[in-house]
């Protein structure tokens, strides 16, 4: 537990009905992606961001789930073109589905969470039949301006069976990041069974639990990401659908993520990754309870530090600003407490977030424009995946004297 008031509960696991065991409380949170119009900062929906394991299939989840069209509609502001590393790894992504799963005659993809096109656009160029699903209209307006057919709801049972009398069986299902979003994941499941070809595959990259565990990702853990994947929770999860986990693949992405390959039971024969990778899995311990008290002490060390570096910084009359408005940092600003007295603004590149205040926090967003107006002397940077990328753009930033606050795997300066 995190230091809150609030009693653990055990809810029912949305894979297999076992009992859910509380482990992480984080207190109240806004919804990570809902940017707040400076005149309406009062009408903001809170709940709490509780997370537990199964003690049957080991899913971690979350206990409350947020009403999916409070995450996701028409003015959801990410946009996944915006990372050029993210643009070559869904280049090359799509590259392979080309060469292995759409090779025969007339295939048809289909995308889970196509957000702006960012995958599909290679396979529409290919002139592959495609297919991407998002209710995000905003996100999806960008894609079929680049030539993709996206219908804009959400994927589940219903839709998926009106697809499927519409354009037939897909050889493919793709998603990213989108899977572990959805906690309804029965029907996400019915829906692949009712779409999927006899011998096609469904496959889906998402953040890897073992990953957050050992280095402290805490900020992975807000609304959108509903489930934590591991190989072991997937591969029971998949049966018990009716599937199996044929593969596995681990992809250095967002921090350390896993690309996951089901098909229909008895389809087709499972790569020894998943073994391999099962076993070593098994030595994280990831369906203890010893390995969530650990992981709760390690998030709050990162909070307390973290708050103490910025008091004293800004107690010395140092600036800070944070980069990067991410989901993520919805969670380390409300459950630190960081708003616009530590962190005067958040520089991002994407439009829809500019302008407004970030969740909760209330902190402005700003434009990567306006960064060096004049260089801050600190900056924390929430957007920690794109670090590499981040800090390359804005080289000038150190060279003026300026340092970047880091808080994974812990608390540093560089
Ligand atoms: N696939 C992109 C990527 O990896 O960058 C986008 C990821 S974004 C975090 C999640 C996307 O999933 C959003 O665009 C959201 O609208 C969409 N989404 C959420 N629930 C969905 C559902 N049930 N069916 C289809 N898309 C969904
Ligand atoms: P993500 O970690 O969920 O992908 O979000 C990254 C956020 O950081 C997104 O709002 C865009 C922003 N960003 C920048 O401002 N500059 C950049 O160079 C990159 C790669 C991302
Ligand atoms: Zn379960």
């Amino acid at each position: 537990m995190l230091g809150n008031d609030v009693p653990p509960t055990v809810a029912e696991c949305r894979v297999c009905g076992g009992a859910v065991q509380e482990c992480l409380d984080f207190g109240q949170q806004p919804v990570s992606s809902a940017f707040v119009d400076p005149d309406r900062a009062d009408a903001e929906v809170f709940f709490r961001l509780a997370v537990g394991f199964c003690t049957t299939c080991t899913m971690v989840q979350q206990l409350e789930e947020v009403p999916r069209d409070q995450m996701f509609r028409l003015d959801y502001p990410y946009r996944s073109s915006g990372s050029a590393v993210m643009r070559k790894h869904f280049e090359q992504t799509a590259r392979h589905l080309l060469e292995t799963e759409l090779t025969g005659p007339d295939p048809f993809a289909v995308e889970v969470g196509s957000n702006d096109g960012i995958l599909l656009q290679d396979i529409a160029n290919a002139g592959i039949r495609h297919l991407g699903v998002d209710p995000s209209g905003g996100a999806a307006t960008v894609a079929r301006a680049k030539g993709i057919r996206v219908r804009v709801e959400f994927f589940e049972e219903t839709s998926a069976r009106a697809i499927r009398a519409e354009n037939g069986p897909a050889d493919v299902i793709f998603s990213a990041n989108t899977i572990s979003h959805i906690a309804y994941i029965g029907s996400i499941f019915r829906g692949v069974d009712a779409l999927l070809a006899p011998n096609g595959v469904f496959i889906f990259e998402d953040r890897y639990l073992g990953d957050i565990i050992e280095h402290t990702y805490f900020d992975q853990i807000y609304d959108e990401h509903f489930y934590l994947f591991s190989i072991q929770s997937v591969q029971a999860m998949a049966a018990t659908y009716g599937f199996s986990l044929i593969n596995a693949e681990r992809l250095s992405v967002h921090g350390g993520a896993v690309r996951y390959t089901v098909a229909r039971t008895g389809s087709r024969e499972p790569d020894p990754a998943v073994a391999e990778l099962l076993a070593r899995e098994h030595a994280l311990g990831l369906g203890t309870p010893d390995t969530y008290e650990r992981f709760a002490a390690n998030i709050s060390r990162t909070r307390d530090d973290l708050v103490a570096l910025l008091h004293d910084l800004r107690s010395k009359g140092h600036t800070i600003v944070g980069y990067g408005a991410t989901a993520k940092s919805a969670t380390v600003a409300n459950y630190c407490g960081i708003g616009p007295d530590l962190i005067s603004a958040v520089f991002d590149s994407t439009a829809e977030k500019q302008g407004r205040l970030t969740p909760g926090s209330h902190i402005p967003v700003l434009s990567p424009e306006e960064f060096g107006n004049p260089y801050p002397d600190y900056a924390l940077l929430f957007a920690w995946n794109h670090a590499d990328e981040i800090m390359a753009k804005e080289r000038r930033f150190r060279e003026n004297g300026g340092r970047w606050i880091l808080y994974v795997p812990d608390v540093h300066i560089v």
